[in-house]
C-alpha cells in the first residue's frame, strides 16, 4: 500500500472513493456536511431517512453522489463524536479498510483522521491510521496452498489533516507509522513462523539478512562452543534436552555518533517452550511457538529504526533457545552456574526464560550500554495480572520506567509498572543455592522480574513482560507485533533527545 497524506477540501478531491464520517445520531462529520452542501442535502436526506445511525461498525457505500467529484463516497459510524476511543478509532480505520478492500477502490482519499479524540492531535491519528490499516490488511498464508486473494485490493490511500499547519506533522506521523507497520510485520511473520522451521539458528539466519539489508547494522552469532568458552552454563543448560542447538544473535545498529553508549535490547528468543521435564500440559501448547516473541520484537524494532535511520547507537539480542525433554535435559534440582558465577536451583524447566536471559544480561555488560531492556513472553501470571491488552513492566528505576510508560502511551502500546520491592526477593530463596529459578504462586512477574534483576547491577534495566500481548489465541490466532511499536517510540525519543542534546 502507498500511503499519502494532504490538506484539502472534500468537495475538490477526485478519487476511486471519499471516505467521510457519521456520528451518532446520525450527524455528518465536518467534511461530510462539505460533501452534503454540494449534493445539495444528498446525504443529509439518507440519514433522515435512517439509512445509517453512525454506530462504530457501520458503513454505508454510495455511487454517483450529485456533484460530488469522487466516484464513491463511504459513509462510516464513528459512535458519538464527544465520546470516541483510541481502539474504536483504530476500529473505525480497520473497518474502512475492509470495506475499501472489498468494492474494488483501487485508491481512497480518507477524512477520518480528522475525528478528534480527547489528548491526541493528528499526527497520533495518521501514525496510528497507517499503523492499524496494515495491521488489518496482515496475514499469515505462506503455507497455505491456496491464498485468498482481494480481486481489486486498495492501493493508495491518502490521509487527509484538516489544516495546511499540520501537514508536516502529519508527513513525519506517515514517516514514523510506516516505520513502524514494517518493523510489527516483521515481528509478525517471524513470530508466526512454526517451530520446525523458525529454530535458534533459523532466528540467527534472520539476524544476519538485517546485515545484508542496512548498512548500519552488523550482526554476530554466539554459538553452543562459544557459550561453554563465556560459561553460559545457565542458558547452555535449557538448551540441552533440544537438539536443535541455542544460537545468539547480536545486532549491532550504529547510527549514533562513535563511542555514544549504545541502548541494548534483549528478546527471549524460546522457539519452542514444552517445558522442558516439567513438561506443559497439551492443550494449547502449539502457541509455545510464540515464546520467542521478545526476540521478534526486537527484530523487527531493529528494522524500524534502521529505516527510520536514527541516530542512536543500538544493540539487538535475541537470545535463541529450545525448551524440550529429552534424555540429556537438564532436571528440576540440578543446580546451576550462571555466567555471572551467581548458582540457580532448578526447580522447574518450564521457567526457562530467566535462566537464558540471565546469562544474556551478564553478557551484555561488555557493551557498557546506557540502559538494558529485556522483552520476553516470561511468565503466564502476567496475563492474570493484567491480561492481554497491556503489557508489564518492571524496573527499579524511576527515570526509565517514566520513558518507557512515555513512549508506551505516545505509542498507543500500553504497558503498566508492577512494583519490585525487595521483600518480593525473598521468594527466591534456596536452601541450597545462590537462588532458586521460581519463586512461587503470588506475583510470578514481579519475581521473575526479582531473578532478574541479580543480573543487571551494572547498568540501568527495565524489564518488558508481553506474555499477554505478543499473540493472541482463539480463531484469529496470530502475532500481534507488539511492543515493537513501543520500543520504537522509546528509541525515537531517545534519538530525539540525544541530538538535542548535542546541539546545545
Ligand atoms: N513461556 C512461559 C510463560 C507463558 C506461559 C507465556 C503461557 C504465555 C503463556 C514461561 O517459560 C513459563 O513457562 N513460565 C512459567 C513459570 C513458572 C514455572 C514459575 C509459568 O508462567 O507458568
Ligand atoms: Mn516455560
Ligand atoms: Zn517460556
Amino acid at each position: 500500500m502507498e500511503f499519502f497524506v494532504k490538506s484539502g477540501n472534500p468537495e475538490k478531491q477526485r478519487s476511486a472513493c471519499i471516505v467521510v464520517g457519521v456520528f451518532e445520531p446520525r450527524r455528518l462529520s465536518r467534511a461530510g456536511e462539505l460533501l452534503d452542501e454540494i449534493s445539495e442535502g444528498y446525504l443529509s436526506n439518507l440519514l433522515r431517512r435512517g439509512d445509517i445511525e453512525g454506530k462504530v461498525g457501520q458503513v454505508l457505500f454510495l455511487h454517483h453522489v450529485p456533484n460530488v467529484l469522487s466516484e464513491r463516497v463511504l459513509l462510516v459510524g464513528c459512535g458519538k463524536e464527544r465520546e470516541l476511543t483510541e481502539a474504536q478509532y483504530k476500529q473505525i480505520i480497520a473497518k474502512t479498510i475492509s470495506t475499501l478492500n472489498d468494492t474494488g477502490s483501487l485508491e481512497s482519499i480518507c477524512f477520518l483522521t480528522e475525528l478528534r479524540i480527547i489528548g491526541r492531535d493528528s499526527y497520533w491519528a495518521v501514525r496510528q491510521a497507517v499503523e492499524a490499516t496494515e495491521d488489518s490488511l496482515y496475514s499469515f498464508d505462506q503455507f497455505k496452498t491456496t491464498k485468498e486473494n482481494t480481486r481489486r485490493p486498495l492501493r493508495k490511500l491518502t490521509f487527509n489533516v484538516s489544516s495546511r499547519k499540520e501537514l508536516a506533522r502529519a508527513e513525519l506521523a506517515l514517516q514514523h507509522g510506516l516505520a513502524v507497520a514494517s518493523g510489527t510485520k516483521a515481528c509478525k511473520d517471524l513470530a508466526n513462523m512454526p517451530p520446525n522451521i523458525c529454530t535458534p539458528l533459523y532466528l540467527s539466519e534472520q539476524a544476519k539478512i538485517l546485515e545484508q539489508r542496512f548498512e548500519k547494522i552488523a550482526t554476530k552469532i554466539v554459538d553452543a562452543d562459544q557459550m561453554a568458552e563465556l560459561k553460559m552454563d545457565s542458558y547452555l543448560a535449557v538448551a540441552r534436552g533440544s537438539k536443535n542447538q541455542p544460537y545468539m544473535s547480536i545486532m549491532t545498529y550504529n547510527g549514533g555518533v562513535e563511542g555514544q553508549k549504545p541502548v541494548v535490547l534483549v528478546g527471549k528468543g524460546l522457539t519452542f517452550d514444552a517445558g522442558g521435564i516439567s513438561l506443559k500440559p497439551g492443550a494449547g501448547m502449539d502457541e509455545m511457538k510464540y515464546d520467542m516473541g521478545g526476540a521478534a520484537s526486537v527484530y523487527g524494532t531493529m528494522e524500524a529504526i534502521a529505516k527510520l535511520d536514527l541516530p542512536i547507537n543500538v544493540i539487538g539480542i535475541l537470545v535463541g533457545a529450545e525448551n524440550m525433554p529429552d534424555g540429556n535435559a537438564y532436571r528440576p534440582g540440578d543446580i546451576l552456574t550462571t555466567m555471572s558465577g551467581q548458582t540457580v536451583e532448578v526447580l522447574n524447566t518450564d521457567a526457562e526464560g530467566r535462566l537464558v536471559l540471565c546469562d544474556a544480561l551478564t553478557y551484555v555488560e561488555r557493551f557498557e550500554p546506557e540502559c538494558v531492556v529485556d522483552i520476553a513472553t516470561l511468565t503466564g501470571a502476567c496475563i492474570m495480572a493484567l491480561g492481554h491488552n497491556i503489557s508489564a513492566l518492571v524496573t527499579p528505576h524511576k527515570g526509565l520506567a517514566h520513558e518507557i510508560i512515555t513512549a508506551s502511551n505516545q505509542a498507543s502500546d500500553k504497558a503498566w509498572q508492577l512494583p519490585m520491592d525487595d521483600e518480593y526477593q525473598k521468594q527466591l530463596d534456596s536452601p541450597f543455592a545462590d537462588m532458586a529459578n521460581i519463586g512461587g504462586r503470588p506475583a510470578g512477574t514481579i519475581t521473575a522480574a526479582c531473578f532478574l534483576s541479580r543480573f543487571t547491577k551494572k547498568y540501568n534495566w527495565a524489564h518488558l513482560d508481553v506474555a499477554g500481548t505478543a499473540w493472541r489465541s482463539g480463531s484469529n490466532k496470530g502475532a500481534t507485533g507488539r511492543p515493537v511499536s513501543l520500543l520504537t517510540q522509546f528509541l525515537i525519543n531517545r534519538s530525539e533527545s540525544d541530538t538535542t542534546e548535542l546541539s546545545n
